[in-house]
């Protein structure tokens, strides 16, 4: 790599940067890729090992920077996800290990965790159930100060990549546990102060980018027929193990708008429930207070 401001020689293995950028972009374009242009310099600048913003530094690249670039771009345009080339995914502060096997966090949820930060107190025991990398879990131990976070996910591919993100929180707890199971994490039953959950919510049958139908697990995204088939029992179990006063915030497809409050409410344990909508407006994510 040559910054600008270093007056590269002109030997003849080095390119200019700019067109290759325009290239790979019109490039991931073609292939139906929304973010082109941002994917394009993420891509560069993992490869040149600079951040995004300092690549307007960069005027020209070496052969094999160039060779390694352009790779990386057509996996790319096979839709392979960007942070699967990465090797992470960037969350409110965190960058959380992904790949095979894995959901990779998405920025909407940023939004629950946001919420849950906000409900923490200082000493609270906190539940991520359906923890995937551990994007939630793991920020509120970032963010709040928790005295326990327990992580609970039932994949054994996701929980590797889950074990090795919360390694630099020591009090965030992983239990392997499916968490339709009704006596899931009983120990703590009228104990938690904040569960959170992200769950698989897509109804069965839904079209989904390549991006998600061959690198996302199916477990992580399909719901069964409606979607709500992880939801319903997480609802019951989260007025088990909450405290009264205790709170619950689950996403949910946009479909299920109204859907996840009223059986927040149907429940009959729940009080102040509220629907919440994403930046784009749409039905993202629904909260309650245990009574
Ligand atoms: C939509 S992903 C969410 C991951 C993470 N919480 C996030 O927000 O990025 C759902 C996760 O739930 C896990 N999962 C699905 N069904 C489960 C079950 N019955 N018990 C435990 N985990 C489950 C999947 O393996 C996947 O990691």
């Amino acid at each position: 790599m040559t910054l600008a401001h270093e007056h590269p020689s002109e030997g003849t293995d080095r390119t200019r940067l700019a067109p290759a950028l325009a290239a790979a972009a019109n490039r991931l374009s073609a292939a139906g890729v929304a973010s082109a242009r941002v994917d394009a310099e993420l891509l560069a600048a993992y490869v040149l090992g600079i951040g995004r913003g300092r690549l307007l530094l960069v005027d020209t690249v070496r052969g094999d920077e160039l060779r390694r670039f352009e790779e990386l771009v057509e996996r790319r345009a096979q839709r392979v996800p960007l942070q699967h080339l990465l090797g992470t995914a960037a969350f409110r502060h965190l960058e959380l290990a992904v790949g095979d096997g894995v959901f990779v966090p998405r920025p909407e949820t940023e939004l629950l965790a946001g919420w849950g930060i906000e409900h923490t107190r200082p000493g609270a025991t906190v539940v991520d159930l359906c923890s995937g990398t551990g994007a939630l879990a793991l920020s509120i131990a970032d963010e709040a100060e928790p005295g326990l976070v327990v992580a609970v996910e039932r994949s054994p591919e996701a929980l590797v990549y889950l074990r090795r993100n919360a390694a630099a929180f020591p009090g965030v707890r992983v239990v392997q546990a499916d968490v339709t199971a009704p006596d899931l994490l009983g120990e703590l039953a009228g104990r938690v102060d904040v569960l959170l959950c992200n769950p698989p919510y897509v109804p069965e049958g839904t079209p989904v980018p390549p991006e998600v139908a061959d690198h996302d697990p199916a477990e992580a995204v399909f719901g069964g027929a409606d979607g709500l088939s992880v939801i319903r029992p997480v609802i019951g179990r989260a007025a088990a193990l909450l405290r009264p006063g205790g709170v619950v915030g689950i996403e949910h497809d946009d479909v299920h708008g109204p859907a996840v409050p009223d059986l927040l409410r149907q429940d009959g344990r729940f009080t102040d429930v509220v629907a919440h909508r994403d930046l784009a407006g749409r039905p993202r994510f629904a909260t309650a207070r245990r009574a």
